[in-house]
């Protein structure tokens, strides 16, 4: 085998492969895999059209600042995915928050703009629906956040930008609970003081 031709055996390598470790950091913006068509390798394969049978399912529709959300992989198939890549984004796109401890089997934090603002697969072992990542909101009200992710169920099938819901930033309600149980334990010193 000539130089050139070792060059462009290596070349060639990494396009059949795919990504077994992780989403690369080209997919950050727009979610879709650079698969390409075996028999036309040139050509890239499209996101599946129809309804993705993934879905995102939140421990809660609102956040306060700094609170850690449970974000699940849901699937009405039951079907396992390969790999993933999962953000939380702002409606601009904008990348918030901060996800922590993915499981380790298969799982890795991603730096798109920011340490841990995604994460995607290790390796193309099948990870379960039921899979869960923990997500830190961030420390201020920064509007809606809606969860995205692709989710690569095998090499020529995947499905991209699968959204959440929005989930919204909860403005008051924290103080509302402080204030309302402040106001029951001094109710409560009234009490035990008017009784002795
Ligand atoms: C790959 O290309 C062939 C020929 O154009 C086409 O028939 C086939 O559906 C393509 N496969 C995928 C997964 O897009
Ligand atoms: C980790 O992934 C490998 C490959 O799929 C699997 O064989 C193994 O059982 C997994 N380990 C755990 C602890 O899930
Ligand atoms: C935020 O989300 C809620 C619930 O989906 C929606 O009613 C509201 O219009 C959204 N706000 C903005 C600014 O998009």
């Amino acid at each position: 085998m000539s130089f050139f031709w070792s060059l462009a055996f290596l070349a060639v390598v990494p396009l059949v492969m795919a990504y077994p470790t992780g989403a690369p950091l080209g997919t950050c913006v727009n979610l879709t895999p650079k698969h390409f068509n075996s028999t036309n390798p040139t050509v890239l394969i499209p996101p599946q059209a129809g309804p993705s049978p993934y879905a995102l399912s939140v421990s809660k529709n609102m956040y306060s600042p700094s609170e850690e959300l449970t974000v699940t992989v849901t699937s009405d198939t039951g079907d396992y995915f390969e790999g993933f890549l999962l953000q939380a984004r702002l409606a601009d796109d904008t990348l918030v928050g901060t996800f922590s401890d993915p499981p380790t089997n298969n799982t890795k934090l991603l730096q798109c703009t920011d340490l841990g603002d995604s994460v995607t697969h290790t390796s193309s072992a099948r990870k379960d629906a039921g899979t869960s990542f923990t997500w830190t909101a961030p420390s201020s009200d920064v509007g809606n956040v809606t969860f995205t992710a692709t989710f690569v169920l095998q090499y020529d099938e995947f499905w991209v930008k699968v959204t959440s819901q929005e989930i919204m930033a909860s403005t008051g309600a924290p103080w509302v609970t402080v204030n309302s149980a402040l106001i029951i334990s001094l109710l409560g010193v009234v009490f035990v003081a008017t009784k002795q």
